[in-house]
């Protein structure tokens, strides 16, 4: 018992419980931050969300053709189920670095393509015709290594946007990760965040950056670290829902909605974990969050900011 207490010559202290009140202390402040937060431009998202079903209806006559990468990872597998119920697109190419014969699976229109990331350049053809991308490619620092991290989630996934943009796609939706920064000092959130910028460098019709949470599914990889993370945060999950966690059912029903809705007219979409949410139609706007966007700047903002942040 006595490793629960801090001793000092006069006083002693219960360690453990200042620990974890300071923890607990620190996860409110984190989840408020999160969950009190405002969605910018509530009414455009609820619009999307709302019009699901006469946007399904139109784009489904236009007739589109997409492409995803990273298809067998967890966000990815939600994403073709949510493709294959809606009939969204005509034809869909899943391109990946191994065979699956998903396709069995799947309804008409889903065509699996293998490819070599190194080589890219040599399956161009994988990408032909598809006007929208779907990316949901990434690994983690434990399995691949600092460097296998950067060389996924942001050699291979700016290489595929580069491809895709030269072979027709016109709306790339990308999936990045809650809290990116690209002038953070850790390696994630610097990776994410540089790789977004270099999106938006590109200059796409239309490009649709996904910031999730913590993705909630039943993952089949083994993660300890992750699980762990996982339980411990179980009840903030279940309290705060659209906090800090999203599960991957959502994102995909989320990237589904904005990607048979109308262009905002923005040139970049951002949407964050709350947004997310609502996006989906799982989290309904606030009153105040209904008022129609501004169009006006503000005035700390520069170029890239006519982005729409969500
Ligand atoms: N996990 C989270 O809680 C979390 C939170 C926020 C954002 N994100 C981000 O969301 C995205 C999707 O995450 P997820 O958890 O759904 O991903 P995931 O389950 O780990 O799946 C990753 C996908 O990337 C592919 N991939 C991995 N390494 C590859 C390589 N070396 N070469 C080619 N393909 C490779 C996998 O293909 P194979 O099946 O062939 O391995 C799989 O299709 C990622 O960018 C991730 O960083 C994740």
């Amino acid at each position: 018992m006595r490793v629960l207490w801090f001793n000092c010559d006069c006083h002693s202290f219960p360690g453990v419980a200042i620990a974890v009140a300071t923890l607990g202390i620190f996860w409110a402040c984190l989840i408020s931050i999160y969950d009190l937060a405002t969605v910018h431009d509530a009414h455009t998202i609820h619009s999307m969300a709302s019009g699901r079903e006469p946007n399904l209806e139109r784009f489904q006559k236009e007739g589109h053709s997409a492409f995803v990468v990273g298809y067998t990872g967890e966000t990815g597998k939600a994403l073709v189920t949510e493709l294959n119920e809606t009939k969204a697109f005509k034809r869909v190419v899943l391109i990946g670095r191994r065979q699956t014969n998903i396709t069995e699976k799947l309804g008409e229109g889903f065509e699996e393509k293998v490819v070599d990331f190194d080589q890219l350049e040599n399956y161009k053809d994988a990408f032909e015709g598809c006007d929208v991308g779907f990316n949901t490619l990434g690994t983690t620092r434990g399995k691949s290594g600092p460097e296998g991290f950067v060389k996924v989630d942001h050699d291979y996934v700016l290489k595929s946007a580069e491809i895709a943009k030269t072979s027709g796609c016109k709306h790339f939706i990308h999936t990045s990760s809650q809290g990116s920064d690209k002038n953070s000092s850790f390696l994630y959130p610097r990776t994410k965040g540089q790789v977004e910028e270099s999106l938006k460098m590109m200059i796409f019709e239309r490009l649709s950056i996904f910031r999730p949470g913590i993705l909630l599914c039943d993952r089949q990889e083994n993660r300890a670290g992750e699980a762990f993370f996982r339980t411990i945060l179980k009840p903030i999950f279940y309290f705060f829902p659209t906090a800090i966690s999203t599960p991957t059912e959502v994102v995909a029903r989320a990237m589904l909605n904005n990607a048979i809705s109308i262009s905002s007219g923005n040139k970049t979409e951002l949407f964050e974990n709350k947004a997310i949410h609502m996006l989906a139609g799982s989290l309904k706007p606030k009153t105040s969050e209904m008022v129609k966007p501004d169009k006006k700047l503000p005035q700390d903002k520069t170029e890239s900011e006519e982005n729409l942040e969500l």
